[in-house]
């Protein structure tokens, strides 16, 4: 397969590298923005999950690009380390931890958010129940930390998984924003049960009082909340955005889109630093992880690589339960 089938199977990855954004998600942002007008009087925002940072290029030059750029304030937090970005404070740690969600409240000095925004995703497993269950888990410590600091009226947008359980979801959501809409951008494919809450006016419940150790998903599993009827079952709108002469991200298209401009293959803008996958891949390159001559090397290449994958399993599945 050549460099460039990529290109052709996926159009968003594609315009991705063209633009000079990190990641195809950065369309996800910009078309729910198209949608909902996310960024109109945005000037304090927190990008949770930020890495590899396409999110916070968007936040970079739609909110610096407006006006003084000295009253905006973008603060980004993932997990892995992210490579520096015009105007975007980072933080690098686990958004279910406290520690980094004082970290965060402590950038704002007091001030506050008009615009969280989440793309929190587990490294998923297959395991559709376990996948869903730690996606919720990231919205919900999402939604912890935006209590502390979103303004009220201020917007919060995070991606969800469309499970089953996310009736109860949009209830939690519910109870802190008038209006929670689930949106489904163009450059998300069908495929995927990736969609975004786009949660607006945030309003607490009166004399609420944010706390990180608040459970906010119950955990007893007794009731099945989407037997609930009437009022009790919070429907919430489900919105297909993106403008309809968007690319479709199921599509395949021609390398060769525009006529008068010849393709040509472009490196990703900014590959990850310091990935997880980083140690695998180099036993994988010296053919250390099949090496079956010398078992004790593949047994201890592939122990580490292992282990550096689960202590971050362990640490996200417990503190995600916590
Ligand atoms: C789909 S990527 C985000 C892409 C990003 N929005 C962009 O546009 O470049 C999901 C990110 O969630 C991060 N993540 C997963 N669990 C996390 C956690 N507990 N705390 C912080 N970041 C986490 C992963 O490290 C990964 O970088």
């Amino acid at each position: 397969m050549g460099r460039s089938s990529k290109d052709k199977r996926d159009i968003y990855y594609r315009l991705a590298k063209e633009e000079g954004w990190r990641a195809r998600s950065a369309f996800k942002l910009l078309q729910l923005d198209e949608e909902f007008s996310l960024f109109k009087g945005v000037s304090h925002a927190v990008d949770l999950c930020a890495a590899p940072g396409s999110w916070s290029q968007v936040l970079s030059r739609k909110l610096r690009g407006k006006g003084s750029s000295e009253e905006v304030k973008i603060v980004a937090v993932d997990l892995q380390a992210m490579a520096p970005l015009p105007g975007v404070t980072q933080i690098q740690g686990d958004i279910t931890k406290i520690s980094t969600a004082q970290e965060i409240i402590r950038h704002f000095e007091g001030q506050s958010a008009d615009l969280v925004v989440c793309d929190g995703a587990p490294d998923v497993t297959g395991l559709h129940d376990v996948d869903e269950y730690i996606q919720a888990q990231l919205l919900l410590a999402a939604l912890n930390i935006t209590t502390h600091v979103l303004k009220p009226g201020g917007n919060f947008v995070a991606k969800i998984f469309r499970g089953k359980d996310v009736t109860l979801l949009y209830s939690q959501l519910k109870i802190f924003f008038t209006s929670v809409t689930c949106a489904k951008p163009r450059s998300s494919r069908n495929s995927s049960i990736e969609a975004f809450v786009v949660c607006q006016n945030y309003s607490p419940p009166e004399e609420y009082v944010p706390n990180m150790s608040n459970p906010l998903l119950d955990h007893s599993y007794d009731v099945d909340f989407n037997q609930l009827e009437g009022p009790n079952r919070i429907i919430v709108p489900f919105l297909a955005c993106g403008d309809l002469s968007a690319f479709d991200s199921d599509r395949t298209y021609p390398l060769q889109l525009d006529s008068s401009k010849e393709y040509q293959y472009l490196p990703p803008t900014q590959p990850p630093i310091q990935p997880p996958y980083q140690q695998a891949c180099h036993l994988r390159k010296n053919k250390l992880l099949a090496n079956e001559d010398s078992p004790s090397v593949f047994l201890d290449g592939a122990l580490s690589a292992m282990s550096l994958g689960n202590s971050e399993v362990t640490d996200r599945t417990t503190q995600g339960t916590s």
